[in-house]
């Protein structure tokens, strides 16, 4: 591996952690995590192998939108902590090889914000045009509603404006105009603070509805939206070379490739890979990977100075929009029959341990199967330990419950009273008492552990990071199969997605007499062929991580 590659493209090789300050650790028993919390719980993440840090808003709000509504871009929301604990935190991840990116959150403010106060209230105010205003609505005010269940407009009439402005989430959500170059400049004054605070990027929310103008009188002056997130992309690296944007593009495949920007990657950094996630839910449903397979076949390949980021669970509902309906009806089925699982026949609000009946081989294929697939892997706080859902909590809440560290109340998030905690605690078989960070730490076969073994094994192998990957064929229709190669070095990955055991037979070109292939996971050793064929067992949702080695080959295994 080039050394420059590994420190200027960080992100191709990270293991990100996404986390919300106020769920995570309770410093002064006001049942709200905050920052002081979390510097004190870093190492946690330290030992398990995190390379980057993904905040989510930690900005001043109303928090009708836990946080992603925003009244001040440049402040910290002073239930947290201060700006000062900010870059303390920001120093404790350095010292420890991690980087830290934000929620940039400016498709839209709170209704709460300063700038929309202003602009509601006089058509004179600086602020006025920031905002999307008409005298009607639309005729199409109803298309593309992300929040059915909430909202049955993209258009708010405000008695004080006198106008419909437009919000794509929810009412108290005005959206920013982008096509005003003010805006646009706010913007990047925005992302140049926190540079210089110390992040090393941004996840950036709902892209393509920042980039979206056509509500905007104003459109006509942006002729081009993706000119913008090129611009925004060049400023980023110019004040910080080794920054990111780690996009959220929720669209076909085809429309996502357009926000990696041209083949210089010049754009967003990296997009998530919603479709992938949904397919990989299906595939499960099935207990077969043909439909992740089909889905990884059309997936374009992101530029060479970009990478899809991979994922199985996040803070928001498992959406299953790209779904078709009869697919979304065997997904539920499979992991989310009750309706109050559902969210509006959309998706689930749950997490993936209690999904799987809490299932530990197949939980631990399934996070196997993040580390290996291509992509960047963001893990979402909790799931190093398997943590599940209340579903007492409001809709996507139910998925935001406090980190459960050990067996006290409150699993030992914080010493304030149960209903003054920041999110309703898990309850039953994954509660604290079952779950927590402080008995896994002590169990050699925890998922902690597993977790652990696989960020490390990920690490040591550039293959799955740098590599190129190839979905190997086989006959059995069970297991998923893929090989990464990069510089010379070569991993075959293996995860059968049923519960009865398989074996596999797979042609590997161009390997040679004496070659083996070393399990990284369990150290085991089997001989290949010496016309490269590999005959090797799977057993029942099981793993295997194979190294090829050929005679002189040189790898701690
Ligand atoms: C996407 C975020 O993930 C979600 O939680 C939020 O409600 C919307 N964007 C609006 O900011």
């Amino acid at each position: 591996m080039r050394l420059t590659e590994t420190a200027d493209v960080w992100w191709k090789n990270a293991v990100v952690y996404c986390l919300d300050i106020e769920t995570f650790f309770d410093t002064d028993g006001d049942g709200r995590g905050d920052i002081r919390g979390l510097s004190q719980r870093i190492d946690h993440l330290a030992e398990l192998g995190v390379t980057c840090l993904w905040l989510m808003p930690f900005y001043p709000t109303p928090d009708r939108d836990d946080g992603y509504d925003i009244t001040d871009f440049y402040g910290v929301d002073s239930r947290l902590g201060t700006h000062g604990d900010l870059v303390e935190l920001i120093t404790l991840a350095q010292d420890r090889g991690m980087r830290v990116i934000a929620d940039l959150v400016v498709n839209h403010t709170s209704d709460q914000h300063p700038w929309f106060q202003s602009a509601r209230a006089s058509r004179e105010s600086p602020y006025r045009d920031w905002y999307v205003w008409r005298d009607e609505p639309p005729e199409d005010a109803d298309k593309g509603i992300v929040f059915p269940d909430q909202e049955d407009s993209l258009w708010q009439y405000d008695e004080q404006a006198g106008q419909y402005y437009l919000h794509q989430f929810y009412k108290h959500q005005p959206d920013l105009d982008i096509a005003n170059p003010e805006v646009r400049e706010e913007i990047t004054r925005i992302l140049g603070f926190w540079l210089q605070l110390g992040l090393s990027g941004f996840r950036v929310d709902a892209v393509p509805f920042l980039l979206e103008t056509k509500g905007s009188l104003d459109a006509a002056d942006l002729p081009d939206p993706h000119d913008y997130l090129r611009d925004l992309r060049a400023f980023l690296n110019r004040r910080n070379g080794q920054a990111v944007l780690l996009g959220e593009v929720n669209l076909p495949y085809k429309d996502t490739r357009t926000f990696f920007g041209d083949e210089d990657g010049d754009e967003l950094t990296m997009c998530f890979d919603f479709i992938g996630m949904q397919k990989l839910y299906l595939s499960l449903a099935r207990s077969e990977p043909a439909e992740l397979v089909k889905a990884l076949r059309e997936r374009p390949d992101p530029p060479e100075e970009a990478q899809w980021g991979t994922f199985v669970r996040n803070h928001d509902e498992l959406t299953l929009d790209k779904l078709t309906e009869d697919e979304k009806k065997e997904v539920f089925a499979a992991f989310g029959p009750e309706e109050d699982m559902q969210l509006y026949g959309r998706g689930l609000r749950r997490r993936l341990p209690p999904m799987l009946g809490n299932d530990q081989a197949r939980l631990r294929m399934v996070y196997s199967m993040l580390f290996t697939l291509p992509g960047t892997p963001v893990l979402f706080y909790g799931e190093e330990i398997g943590m599940g859902e209340n579903l007492a909590a409001d809709g996507r809440n139910a998925v935001r419950s406090p980190m459960q560290w050990t067996r006290d109340p409150n699993g030992g998030f914080s010493t304030a009273d149960p209903d003054q905690l920041a999110g309703l605690v898990v309850e039953g078989e994954l509660s604290p008492e079952h779950v927590n960070v402080a008995d896994q730490r002590r169990d050699p076969d925890s998922l902690l552990n597993w977790i652990k073994l696989l960020i490390q094994r990920y690490r040591e192998c550039p293959e799955l990071s740098w590599g190129k990957y190839t979905i190997l064929e086989h006959e059995s229709p069970t297991v998923y199969a893929q090989l990464s190669e990069y510089e010379g070095g070569a991993v075959v990955a293996l995860h059968n997605f049923s519960d009865e055991p398989a074996e596999v037979t797979l042609a590997l070109a161009g390997t040679g007499v004496g070659v083996r292939v070393a399990d990284l996971l369990t150290g085991k050793t089997s001989e290949v062929d010496n016309d490269g064929t590999l005959r090797h067992p799977v057993g029942p949702y099981g793993c295997c991580w194979l190294r090829v080695l050929r005679p002189d080959d040189r790898y701690i295994i």
